[in-house]
């Protein structure tokens, strides 16, 4: 039987065929348009409510006459800023296209397609599993305990040989579960020794003690743990795209040494570098952050809701009603929160935290909701 190939379409790779992408929480000119509202509120994709730095916004408009030029490779004086920022040196720094991009390069370099394994816990946040996914590499996922903390023993025993790499995110997304630093360090000690414990530390900067959470601190102490990092929470930067990984020199050479070049744009850079300078706006989004989260957590609770603790700048909510139609209504009223089907949890939903107008709105707009549920 001839079995030549017809059309490149016969060739794809079969894992791909049914590949579904990402999906992102709902845009606000989406909404805007769909519903008809003039002003839409959005608490869906874990933003900064404040917006991002003055600072920043004047240095991408001074330096917009300078976006024909090519960026310098590895964003060096972005990294040399951050090294002197979290008291590392500059060689343990990978800066990306978005800390996703870093978690790609991660895949990319460690895993063999075909050979090794990748655990996750399960719900996570998806481009784990998409990225193991497009590379071939075959995904162990380990649920998370019923309180949403991490199964530390399962994950210990999952691990072998062929285990390149455990990813967990702390605080956790979508839960806001926050493991302590030693329960980390514990278990980057226990692992096998050839693999990496890649622990994605998007929120803790909205912690109330981050180096309680974090093992910055004792990074140098520890050769199999990467450090996940953005710019796209609390620095306001999501849109321009910039993140970092904090991990041995080894393997920054390494992904240094495969990453495209360019991928972090100039204006990203730039950006970057003032956002580090601006002290009174991160200090003014923690504040916004940590009171809101206080605020949010005591009147949903009130309303009869279950909210999980978190140390992140978002809540996990199971609402009296059904999820979806506390997402739908809040949505008729221009509020924009995440359900949570996608991760396999219909009867939650996550809420971004707001200002304290924004705050106040939704609760008055969800206790309206619990009123008029029938
Ligand atoms: C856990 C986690 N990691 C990484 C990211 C992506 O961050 P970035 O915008 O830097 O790609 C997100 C964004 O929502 C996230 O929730």
């Amino acid at each position: 039987m001839d079995c030549t190939p017809e059309h490149p379409k016969d060739t794809i790779r079969p894992e791909l065929l049914d590949f579904s992408p990402y999906v992102p929480g709902q845009s606000m000119a989406e909404i805007r348009r769909d519903l008809g509202l003039d002003t839409v509120i959005k608490m869906a994709s874990n933003e900064n409510p404040l917006g991002t730095s003055p600072l920043v916004t004047k240095t991408v408009q001074r330096r917009a006459d300078l976006v024909f030029r090519y960026p310098r490779p590895n964003s060096p004086d972005l990294a040399s800023a951050l090294g002197r920022h979290l008291g590392l040196a500059e060689d343990r720094l990978v800066i990306g296209n978005g800390s996703d991009e870093i978690i790609d390069l991660l895949i990319r370099v460690l895993a063999r397609p075909g050979q090794d394994r990748i655990l996750i816990l399960d719900p996570s946040f998806s481009i784990y599993r998409l990225q193991a996914r497009l590379c071939g590499v075959e995904l162990t996922k380990i649920p998370l305990n019923p309180d949403f903390s991490f199964p530390l023993s399962q994950i210990l025993a999952a691990a072998d040989q062929n285990t390149a790499m455990v990813f967990l995110t702390n605080p956790d997304n979508p839960s806001g579960y926050t493991a302590p630093r030693e329960k980390l360090i514990d278990l980057a000690r226990s692992l096998p020794r050839r693999t990496m414990l890649i622990v994605d530390e998007a929120y803790v900067e909205f912690a109330d003690q981050p180096s309680s959470f974090s093992p910055l601190p004792l990074f140098e102490e520890l050769d199999n743990v990467v450090l996940l990092r953005t710019f796209s929470k609390l620095y306001g930067l999501a849109g321009l795209r910039l993140g970092y990984g904090i991990m041995p020199a080894w393997l920054s050479d390494l992904l240094h040494r495969v990453k495209l070049p360019f991928s972090v744009n100039l204006l990203a850079e730039a950006a970057g570098l003032s956002a580090l300078e601006d002290a009174w706006f991160v200090q003014a989004s923690r504040q916004t952050i940590l009171q809101g989260r206080q605020d949010l957590t005591r009147e949903l609770r009130a309303l009869g809701w279950t909210v999980y603790p978190t140390q992140a700048n978002f809540l996990l909510v199971r609402p009296a009603c059904p999820a979806r139609h506390l997402v739908d209504e809040l949505l008729n009223r221009g509020y924009i929160i995440r359900g949570l089907e996608s991760y396999g949890l219909a009867e939650y939903v996550r809420i971004s935290i707001g200002t304290e107008r924004e705050n106040r709105g939704l609760v008055l707009a969800c206790k309206d909701i619990r009123d008029n549920y029938a």
